[in-house]
């Protein structure tokens, strides 16, 4: 089988070596497209492959039109918005994740983005710390539960909620179970955002959500910029001058929000799972899964059943 690695922001070199033995390995054969700027330089790569390994990578309609012989893709981390899921249904082409892999690396850069936001962009005026301040996560899941797990090692007070995480899961990690969204927006100083980018999620973070928070409140996102609805955190913005908007996904509205001077920071690109670790463990886990699909017909972590 033919097994590409199409990566528009390429793994760590020894994620793709690790990659290369599992499907080698295995008896496949191994194709990368990795740094490319066109659509159409994935869509003359995908023509003859059996299976892909994405990242963030848009898998479209027209990819998989494009993508004859395709049978599985595996998405090297969690999210898998950027996957046309239901329309691979249509055509037979499994869709996987790699849930875990690269949480870790992800709950580290939120607090080396906090580290950095309460001390006012190590500007060189005094800031704050984080110990003893109140953190609020929302959504439990794999990046939600190593935040918490973090953040008590900064003397952090921690809550968190998730819409489809039971109270007692998030109580038996140590954190305190908010009843509601709103109510871990109203009593904590900060919130971190991990909910994925879905059709209920879309746009929710808006400006009633936010303006719950206290005097001096930071929002930080390191999921999907989708999920926050920019015009209205704007104007939050314009309206409450001590807010702070922290975010690993640059919003549409980046410009604007770059107004708002020492209170808005977002990264050049996303770099939540760059990490060789995280590239590594997600990389050898995607590998594994397309081997698995291939060897025993696996399906175990498909998300478009
Ligand atoms: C994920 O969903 O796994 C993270 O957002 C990381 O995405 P990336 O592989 O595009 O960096």
């Amino acid at each position: 089988m033919k097994v590409l690695v199409a990566t528009e922001k390429p793994f760590a070199p020894k994620a793709v070596e690790d990659i290369r033995k599992e499907i080698e390995g295995a008896g496949h054969e191994l194709v990368l497209l990795e740094k490319y700027t066109d659509k159409t330089q994935l869509l003359e790569s995908v023509r003859d492959v059996d299976a892909m390994i994405v990242r963030s990578d848009k898998v479209t309609q027209e990819v998989l039109d494009a993508a004859e012989n395709l049978k599985i893709i595996a998405r090297a981390g969690a999210g898998y918005d950027s996957i046309d899921i239901e329309y691979a249904k249509t055509k037979g082409v499994v869709v996987e994740n790699t849930p875990g892999q690269n949480s870790n690396a992800v709950a580290e850069l939120v607090f080396g983005l906090l580290v950095y936001a309460v001390r006012n962009f190590y500007n060189g005026k005094s800031g704050t710390e984080l110990m003893g301040k109140k953190l609020g996560i929302l959504a439990f899941g794999n990046v939600g539960r190593n935040v918490g797990r973090i953040a008590k090692g900064f003397g952090m007070e921690v809550s968190a909620y998730d819409a489809f995480c039971p109270a007692e899961i998030i109580e038996a990690a140590g954190v305190h179970a908010c009843n509601s969204q709103d109510e871990l927006f109203q009593t904590n100083d900060i919130v971190s955002l991990h909910i994925p980018a879905t059709p209920e999620t879309i746009q929710s973070i808006d400006y009633r959500t936010v303006n719950q928070m206290g005097k001096g409140g930071i929002l930080i996102n390191t999921a999907r910029k989708e999920v926050i609805n920019e015009p209205e955190l704007l104007k939050l913005f314009a309206d409450r001058g001590d807010l702070k908007y922290i975010s690993d996904i640059k919003p549409d509205a980046d410009e604007e929000f770059k107004k708002f001077e020492g209170r808005y920071f977002a990264t050049p690109k996303k770099m939540g799972a760059q990490t060789a670790e995280a590239n590594i463990n997600a990389g050898i886990a995607a590998a594994r899964q397309i081997n698995a699909f291939f060897a025993e017909g696996s399906t175990k972590f498909q998300v478009n059943k």
